[in-house]
């Protein structure tokens, strides 16, 4: 039997398909919609995307394995699973600081995450008021840029965003969290795949298509590759325990590597088709596609001002972005938050009030990044904000992967991931060997290779 029982004193998902939902829900988010198509648009499209796939797929499956199936041996807090892990391998405690780091990443990632979560939330209300009808793309722009300039409308927006997910998260594992993903999950499927058929007729489909499938190495920096794998982490909510404390409410009759290859599918298909979306709509306009963090919130625009029914669609899409951030920000919260009801016994619902609180005080220097704090540079040319996310995507969160990778490889016993993952011995085998050697090495080659480039300027 697992070291930690049954069930776990949070809560449980009601069955196997409900821990797909909300994994997906906490990996499918901004990371995917808003995050990666820019992401890709700055470093030159193809050889970008190929380097993400490989790092989805040789990196972060076999660490989602390696999550869930810590979480769900112990179904404690992360930083508890690690403990407890620690004692029963009679390993070194100096293992229970990825716990400890992936805390403090969650709290950095939730409190930008929150603050962009606000931009959506915000062009709910200013699409369906009718501001894009007919919009060109300098127009677009010129309504994001003087909406990034008021800090206090930020702050509202950032606010209400924090104020959703305390609630949800408050009200614990089951207790509407569930049926939220139920519902928005599927929908937010259904508005992707019509805005795929929107790109189809733009007329730059064909372009998108190229500039993100044609490997051209030269249009990618070393950068890039720190990014790419940087980008897999977040997109799958990888290296800082959300997905470990969510596999401790995952029920026991559910496959871990069967569930964890449908999550990460799932949330490539929406990766992919975001990027193809964004970018015919940014070819066949003319538009650049390194535009940072505001392309999907000038080309989307663009196109639900041209679209028949746009003002409808484009709303919809808002409200469906937001949520995908809600169902992603509760899993940044819910490490921090299992840790410190078990420690202290707390109440749920006044942990997750005061973790907000801190949250949102953090994500003021996000809020300000955009305006009064825009020309504060901080290590080389970033804002408050780019450092913060320099900071968790292209270092905690591999780093914690490649800890973690270590950890379950070299460390817990071979029996116990065995009846963990019920694997036939030549699969169980190919994963050892990619949480062994392919995802640590693999980490560790992108941090020296892109140090040392830097380096050498
Ligand atoms: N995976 C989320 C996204 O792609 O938007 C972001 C995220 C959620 C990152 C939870 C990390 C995490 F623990």
């Amino acid at each position: 039997m697992a070291l930690g029982g049954e069930t776990s004193r949070h809560g449980m998902w009601s069955s196997r398909w409900m821990f797909v939902l909300a994994a997906a829900g906490s990996a499918v988010g901004l990371g995917n919609i808003w995050r990666f198509p820019f992401i890709a648009g700055d470093n030159g499209g193809g050889a970008f995307i190929l380097v993400y796939l490989l790092c989805i797929f040789l990196i972060g499956i076999p660490i989602m394995m390696a999550e869930v199936l810590m979480g769900r041996e112990v179904r404690k807090s992360p930083i508890n699973t690690l403990r407890k892990l620690v004692t029963v391998s009679k390993a070194s405690p100096a293992w229970i600081l990825i716990g400890w780091m992936g805390v403090a990443a969650g709290f950095f990632i939730l409190s930008f995450y929150a603050v962009i979560a606000g931009w959506a939330m915000d062009y709910v209300l200013v699409t369906a008021q009718g501001t894009f009808v007919g919009v060109t793309g300098e127009g677009a722009a010129a309504v994001f840029n003087s909406f990034l300039e008021s800090p206090l409308q930020l702050m509202l927006w950032q606010t209400l965003f924090m104020v959703l997910t305390v609630w949800i998260v408050a009200r614990g594992v089951s207790g509407g969290l569930e049926l939220a993903i139920r519902v928005l999950m599927p929908l937010l499927f259904i508005l992707l795949i019509v805005m795929l058929g929107y790109a189809v007729t733009t007329g730059g489909f064909g372009q998108a298509a190229e500039f993100m499938f044609r490997f051209e190495w030269e249009r990618m920096g070393v950068e890039g590759v720190l990014a790419a794998m940087g980008q897999a982490f977040f997109t799958l909510s990888l290296g800082m325990g959300a997905i470990m404390a969510y596999g401790a409410y995952v029920p026991n009759n559910a496959s871990v590597p069967g569930t964890v290859t449908i999550i990460a599918l799932l949330d490539t298909v929406v990766a992919i088709a975001a990027g193809l979306v964004i970018f015919s709509i940014v070819f066949a306009n003319g538009l650049e596609p390194g535009q940072g963090p505001g392309l999907m919130f000038i080309t989307l625009p663009l196109a639900f001002g041209q679209m028949p029914l746009g003002t409808l669609f484009g709303t919809v899409f808002f409200v469906l972005v937001s949520f995908a951030a809600v169902t992603s920000a509760i899993s940044l919260l819910e490490p921090a938050l299992a840790f410190l009801v078990e420690e202290y016994n707390a109440v749920r619902s006044r942990v997750a009030i005061s973790l907000g609180v801190i949250t949102w005080i953090l994500g003021l220097g996000t809020v300000f990044s955009f305006n009064i704090w825009a020309d504060v540079h901080l290590v080389g040319e970033r804002t408050f904000f780019d450092l913060l996310d320099f900071l968790t995507n292209n270092i905690m969160l591999p780093l914690g992967g490649l800890l973690m990778g270590l950890f379950v490889g070299w460390v817990l016993p071979r029996k116990l991931l065995a009846d963990q993952l019920e694997m036939p011995s030549l699969w169980l085998n190919i994963w050892l060997f990619l949480v062994r050697f392919v995802a640590p090495l693999g980490v560790l080659t992108v941090f020296v290779y892109t140090l040392y480039r830097a380096a050498m300027g």
